[in-house]
């Protein structure tokens, strides 16, 4: 491990907002345009959210805890913070997954996660923490792709879009949160790199199979026109991969830190127009 870098420079209060859609009366299967690619990449990555926002928040939680008495402290709000975020975006997914199950589709990711979870159950804390920073860093260039390329949700029932746009908004407000407490935990950029390496592997492995098991259970995966969208979605101009390889990659370089990569303007342009649609319940 390095030595302990020191706190971030002020410890921010991130706003928990609790958002105005109910989910309950559930929403149209191809909810996303009609495009059956993407709805179910979307599907897909939401049915990892639950788990995954739980092992952050126990990561993220259990890591401060390693901090000495006084840094703790400092990091109270910051984290209270963090965990208010991924835990609303929680249980929104959750209801948003409940429909999923509704509509005939199974959540394997989900198993998977935890089969890897109680297995690295023992491992130090710090390496939970790096995990959470690396998954923070998908989630929160995703969120920037979401934010500045309006196609990804064209079509889109709008209390989903909301709901997209609202957790895009919040993950790239909290982006360094994990990374600034592994940097303070003394974690070296070579187990930094290492675990991002692992972890990219992993996403686009599982978030490809849950995507094409999405599409199978719901008898579009032999329609040409679905991998036409997802070429489209997925390798078109604007697209996934256009907006995100090579910020991905620039987690990678020695010394990068998330602030690196600016917040979408569109951030601030969501919350001001949205302002009605949530209610802010603590920062
Ligand atoms: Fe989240
Ligand atoms: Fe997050």
């Amino acid at each position: 491990m390095n030595a302990p870098h020191d706190l971030p420079e002020a410890p921010r209060r991130l706003p928990v907002r609790k958002l105005r859609v109910d989910l309950s009366k559930g929403f149209p299967t191809l909810w996303n345009g009609g495009e059956a690619f993407r709805t179910h990449y979307l599907n897909a990555l939401s049915m990892s959210f639950p788990i995954g926002e739980q092992f952050f928040i126990d990561a993220v939680t259990k890591g401060v805890t390693m901090l000495p008495a006084d840094q703790q402290a400092a990091w109270a709000d910051e984290v209270r913070g963090f965990v208010g975020q991924e835990a609303t975006h929680r249980f929104l997914h959750g209801q948003f997954n409940a429909e999923l199950d509704r509509q005939g589709l199974k959540n394997h990711w989900q198993g998977w996660a935890a089969w890897r979870i109680e297995n690295g159950k023992n491992m130090h804390p710090i390496n939970h923490v790096a995990v959470t920073a690396a998954y923070e860093h998908f989630t929160a260039v995703m969120a920037t792709g979401l934010l500045t390329h309006p196609n990804w949700l064209e079509g889109a029932t709008p209390e989903l879009a909301l709901l997209w746009r609202w957790h895009a908004v919040e993950e790239s407000e909290h982006k360094t949160v994990a990374f600034d407490l592994y940097r303070a935990m003394g974690g070296s950029e070579r187990r930094r790199r290492l675990w991002f390496v692992y972890i990219a592997v992993q996403f686009f492995f599982e978030s490809s199979l849950q995507t094409f098991i999405n599409l199978w259970r719901a008898g579009l995966w032999w329609q040409p026109r679905t991998w036409w969208q997802a070429a489209r979605y997925l390798f078109g101009p604007r697209g996934v991969w256009a907006a995100s390889f090579f910020p991905l990659l620039r987690y990678l370089r020695r010394g990068f830190h998330p602030n690196d990569l600016a917040d979408p303007e569109q951030m601030a342009q969501w919350l001001q127009a949205q302002r009605d649609q949530y209610a802010i319940v603590g920062a």
